[in-house]
Parts: structure tokens; sequence; C-alpha cells
């Protein structure tokens, strides 16, 4: 399958960046094609209904990535309780043909215990666009943080976190699996 992974930080040292570097490698790992889009590599404009993005490169990256995937991966920084900016203003430069009947899913870093707020609100956006929401979701929060600090070593992942993101990431390619053999 083809995956795309959403980095939705604008911060060139993100936790959740980095966590989503590991779920790439565990995704690619399980033999699947899994592509990370960085929003801070590749930083998409303003969203605006008037348009006017013709030659954005990598909008045009974004948007056919997400497009010819069969499942995708969307992960944020929880702020003020909802996700980051540039993932939410990403997220309007698609609609529904994007995410239809595909597995997503949500990923977030927060400095309290659980990223409940955006991990929740991520899940509402899936939902508006058709996508089918994976039931399990990946929060670091607080101290869980360490192990996807630009220092760590991702060959040396907690060992309780690790346990729960290559769970969740299984039961994520399963859901994924089946929805594709169902187009
Ligand atoms: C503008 C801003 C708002 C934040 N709001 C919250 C919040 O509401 N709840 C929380 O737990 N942490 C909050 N934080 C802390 C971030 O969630 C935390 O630093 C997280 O690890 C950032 O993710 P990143 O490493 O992927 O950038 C906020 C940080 C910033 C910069």
């Amino acid at each position: 399958m083809k995956i795309a992974i959403v980095a939705g930080s604008n911060h060139k040292l993100a936790t959740s960046t980095k966590l989503s570097v590991y779920i790439q490698k565990l995704i690619a790992l399980e033999g699947h094609e899994a592509t990370l889009l960085d929003l801070y590599e590749a930083p998409l404009p303003f969203y605006s209904p008037e348009g006017g993005y013709e030659g954005h490169e990598a909008l045009k990256a974004f948007k056919q990535a997400l497009f010819h995937a069969d499942a995708i991966v969307l992960a944020t920084a929880e702020y003020h309780s909802s996700i980051s900016g540039v993932l939410k203003n990403a997220l309007d430069h698609v609609n529904k043909d994007y995410f239809s009947q595909k597995a997503v899913l949500s990923v977030s870093s927060s400095g309290g215990a659980i990223a409940v707020s955006s991990l929740t609100q991520l899940q509402t956006i899936v939902r508006n666009l058709h996508g089918i929401n994976c039931p399990e979701w990946i929060s670091i929060g607080g101290d869980q943080r360490k192990s996807f600090q630009p220092e760590a070593n991702l060959e040396e992942v907690e060992a309780g976190i690790d346990k729960r993101i290559r769970h969740v990431v299984g039961s994520f390619l399963s859901l994924a699996k089946q929805l594709s053999a169902g187009k």
C-alpha cells in the first residue's frame, strides 16, 4: 500500500515530526511505501478560496501524495488545545476526494500528559473529509516526548511508548488493508 504521512509542524526540531519519521520506518518495515510530507521542509501557501496556487510545487506534491495514498497518517503538535495552524491550513487545501474511504491515523505531541483535545479535533476534521478514523490514536505527552527529542536515538525508543506505537501502527495498517481490499 501507499501511505502518506503528514508531519504537521512548523518547528524544525518537532517531536511530532521525529515520531512521524519513526512511524514511516515502521510502516516501511512492513513492506509498504511510506511518504513523509514535512510541512516545515515543504511549507504550503495560506489557503484562500480564490486559489492562485498554479506552479506551487510543494502544494502540488502534497495534494498528489494524499490523492494517491491508500491510507494517511496526520501528525500534529497540541497548540492551545487544538491542532497546529500549519496542519489545519494544509487540510483546508483538500477535500473528501483525497480522504474518502481511506484509513486515517491521528498522532499528536503535547506538553501535557495526553493530547486528547488536538486528537479529538483532528478526528472531527477527518470525519468531515470522509476519511475513516483509526479507532486508536498515538499521543506522546510530557516525558514520553523524550524519545523523540532532537538528540534521541530512534533505535532506543522507551519500551512502553514503543509498544503502544507499534500496536497502533499495526491496527492502522490492518484497517487500511481491509478498506483498500474493498475498493
Ligand atoms: C503556541 C503553543 C501552544 C501550546 N498549547 C498547548 C496546549 O494547549 N496543551 C499542551 O499540552 N501543550 C501545549 N503546548 C506545548 C506543545 O504541545 C508541546 O511543546 C509539543 O511537544 C509540541 O510538539 P512538537 O514537538 O511536535 O512541536 C503549546 C505550545 C505552543 C508553542
